[in-house]
């Protein structure tokens, strides 16, 4: 017999990106991420999108724990705590799942700040600068 098996991907977004739409438009777009996220899941049927955002570092680490041993991937876009945090990068190395850093924007043409990343060293891949076009992209490389 043979069961197909529909991967489960989630999209972990870090702090201020609930603001997509409103936040810094020029920068990050003017589209929600929820309904941006709502043209990803009928873009890619084959897979079973999951969602989930908070502002707070812990609840990320939380989070990554909880699904790291038993989701097919995931896409983060750990915001400023890319640049931060320690305890993110270590909560990468400790789970299983592939995990694909995305940024919205090109963070290496930003602020000198924003270059260094506690993610990359710890990820499988790394995407960004291409807008909300880095996550569709991120999705692809679980084709
Ligand atoms: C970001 C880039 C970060 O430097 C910034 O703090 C963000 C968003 C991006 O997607 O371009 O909040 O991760």
């Amino acid at each position: 017999m043979y069961f197909y098996h529909m991967k489960n991907i989630i999209i972990i977004n870090g702090p201020n990106l609930n603001l997509l739409g409103k936040r810094e438009p020029e920068i990050y777009g003017s589209q929600t991420f929820e309904a941006f996220f709502d043209e990803l899941q009928t873009a890619f049927p084959q897979f079973k999108l999951h969602y989930f955002q908070s502002n707070i570092e812990g609840e990320l680490i939380d989070k990554l724990h909880e699904v790291g041993f038993s989701y097919d991937g995931i896409i983060l876009n750990a915001a400023a705590y890319t640049h931060t945090s320690v305890g993110i990068g270590d909560a990468i190395k400790g789970i299983s799942s592939p995990v694909i850093e995305v940024h919205i924007s090109n963070t290496y043409s930003r602020e000198e700040f924003r270059h260094q990343s506690f993610i990359s060293p710890n990820a499988k891949g790394v995407i960004l600068g291409f807008g909300l076009k880095s996550y569709t992209l991120a999705l692809q490389s679980f084709l």
